[in-house]
């Protein structure tokens, strides 16, 4: 949900700042703006669509002096218009801005300013902040700090959220930034410095950085900077490293990030359980929870938090923990339960999944179950992530960067997190040793599974072309395969634009199956032995409605000759392991029926990832 990239230093700012933004794109692709101080004067360059279109726009001429700023923008408050591109001017041409966030309260501070005199000519919230540290600026007699000074004023006025980066022609060295539930980091370089709400966009150039904390300002030079609050108290601030490579983010030999990500699914699985078991190889540790064991067993009921595919992710883990812990979980969308003030029992545990770690209403559920004063614990996969920071204790994934907008290995890596908390939490109770041991061994053959499921890309890929002209789908699977319907179908929708739907498949016969005709294909999931059976019952209900069967079995499953139009086998697992398995399928075929189509499967029409507005 638009990016932010700064550059101070001796290199050519236009490209520094071009290469970071087309590293950011994934955050939005409305239009994409840089300013910087040229000849004494900002100068801004601005286009809509993406980023190539302003790299196209960008001749000899645009030749700044060491400094400047670059956005990329989904639209929130105002159409997809060169004039709400991003960054802004001020009415006086002192300022220029980039923002990531909502400013709350901007019309009455655009009437305010309004009546100053000033004149405004987009309809951003972001324009109207600009203007307002112009006002202060104006308004400021001390020399000392003028442009950081006037950067805290105005921000005291603000109500909402926000990640901003500001160029002021009068500190022509000078860069400040703030934050406020909106990412921000500065990476240190030799001699250059860099800003950006993502630390893709720098990882090419810097691994030391530095995250700013909600509340925090930084004045930033070319060799130096220092943070501050907003009642300008110094905070000394801790430096940390990247641990991303720059293979991290590119796309490499693949033509596209989601399918790189479908197969680096072996590795990420690898590490989100590298370390973590135990020495006898029975049970699941995570240092990062902070709890002792004698704590996690006294904990009555567990709620989960999260968005989107990290949702359906901890619709799993309500199946698994509650299967193999027999704790009760419950699991809610966080853009519900922030403002739902649902009642909790007193030794809940609260969980927020979250893969870029920054999604606003996640983060606010965290902040609402810790003013309840719950124990509140994250899985995320950004390291330093705003979510991550702001747990009591957590999980990382390390599936490595996710660029691709629709989710795949962090959504594996969610699930087999999930997995090994259920299997921690089982054998602080009732499981026994053994059924420990094996579950351990499961785990440690998925990404080897995993693989093998990958060998089937094209098989897979044939399969999705026969599908890709339906406009009506339905994914379908009982128990924790309904989840992963709901996946599937998530996945479809949003790089494919097909309706598509996921049931639990006995459902379907209280309403749905009225959808069902020769045109609208079901994608079955019945990977279960235990259910198998009864699955198959309902694949012959839709059969004798004349829909195309697709079905995802374990290997072994005996199914009727002609039950199915389409059948993708994978090999046996672990019950608690099978959504995994079943995923990769999914994944693959929303991936080729996208492709199929023509669509833009990285940047899907209307999304980006990481959703920090509400
Ligand atoms: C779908 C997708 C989204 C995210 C959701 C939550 O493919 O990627 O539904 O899962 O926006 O994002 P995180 O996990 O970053 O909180």
């Amino acid at each position: 949900m638009c990016s932010i990239i700064g550059y101070i230093g001796n290199r050519d700012v236009a490209q520094i700042l071009l290469d970071g933004l087309s590293r950011l794109e994934y955050r939005g692709y409305d239009s994409a703006g840089i300013a910087g101080i040229q000849c004494e004067e900002i100068s801004v360059v601005k286009r809509l669509g993406r980023v190539k279109n302003l790299s196209d726009a960008i001749d000899e001429s645009v030749k700044f002096d060491g400094i400047g700023i670059g956005h990329t923008r989904w639209a929130t408050h105002g159409s997809v218009s060169l004039e709400n591109a991003h960054p802004h001017l001020s009415f006086h041409g002192i300022f220029s801005l980039v923002h990531n966030g909502v400013i709350e309260n901007y019309e009455s501070i655009k009437h305010f300013l309004v009546e100053k005199g000033y004149e405004f000519y987009s309809e951003t919230d972001t324009e109207v902040l600009v203007n307002l540290i112009e006002y202060h600026f104006k308004k400021e007699t001390s020399l000392e700090n003028k442009f950081l000074v006037s950067v805290q004023k105005a921000l005291l006025h603000v109500r909402g959220t926000y990640g901003i980066a500001v160029l002021c022609k009068h500190s022509p060295g000078e860069m400040v930034v703030a934050r406020k539930s909106s990412p921000l980091l500065i990476g240190i370089g030799d001699n250059e410095m860099f800003i950006a709400s993502d630390a893709c966009a720098i990882v090419a150039h810097t691994h030391n950085v530095v995250y700013l904390n909600d509340g925090e300002l930084a004045s930033i030079t070319q060799s130096d900077f220092s943070v501050v609050t907003m009642k300008n108290e110094k905070i000394d601030a801790v430096k940390c490293e990247l641990d991303w490579r720059i293979e991290d983010v590119s796309r490499g030999e693949h033509e596209h990030f989601m399918l790189k990500e479908i197969c680096e699914q072996p590795v990420a699985l690898q590490n989100a359980m590298r370390g973590r078991f135990s020495d006898d190889l029975s049970t699941a540790k995570f240092g990062g929870l902070r709890l002792s064991p004698r704590e996690l067993r006294q904990v009555d009921r567990i709620l989960f938090c999260a968005c989107g595919t990290a949702w359906h992710a901890c619709l799993i883990a309500e199946y698994l923990i509650e299967k193999y812990a027999r704790i009760p979980v419950e699991v809610a969308y966080s853009s519900e339960f922030r403002y739902s003030n649902a009642p909790l029992e007193k030794n809940t545990l609260v969980f927020v999944i979250s893969q870029s770690g920054e999604t606003l209403d996640s983060f606010a559920a965290l902040q609402e179950a810790k003013r309840k004063g719950y124990r509140t614990l994250a899985i995320t996969n950004v390291v330093g992530s705003t979510i991550a920071r702001e747990s009591e204790g957590g999980i990382y994934q390390h599936s490595g960067p996710e660029i691709g907008v629709a989710s795949t290995k962090a959504f594996t890596a969610q699930v087999c997190v999930a997995a090994m908390l259920a299997l921690l939490l089982g054998r602080l109770r009732d499981m026994s040793f053994d059924d420990g041991v094996a579950f351990v061994q499961a785990l440690l053959q998925l990404p080897e599974k995993v693989s093998k499921i990958l060998e089937k890309k094209d098989e897979i890929r044939l399969i999705a072309e026969k599908y890709a002209h339906h406009e009506d789908m339905l994914f379908l699977g009982r128990q924790s395969m309904f989840p992963v319907a709901l996946e599937g179908a998530l996945k479809l929708k949003e790089i494919s634009y097909i309706h598509a739907e996921g049931y639990p498949a006995a459902e379907i016969k209280h309403g749905p199956i009225a959808l069902i005709s020769g045109k609208c294909p079901c994608f079955f999931l019945a990977t279960q032995r235990n259910t198998l059976q009864k699955t198959l019952s309902n694949i012959l209900e839709v059969k004798a409605r004349n829909a195309m069967v697709i079905a995802v079995v374990a290997e072994g499953s005996k199914i009727p000759p002609g039950c199915t139009d389409d059948l993708i086998v994978v090999p046996e697992t672990h019950d608690a392991l099978e959504p995994i398995l079943a995923t990769i399928p999914l994944q693959l075929f929303a991936y080729y029926i996208a492709k199929a189509r023509g669509c833009d499967i990285d940047k899907p029409r209307n999304l980006a990832k990481s959703v920090t507005v509400e």
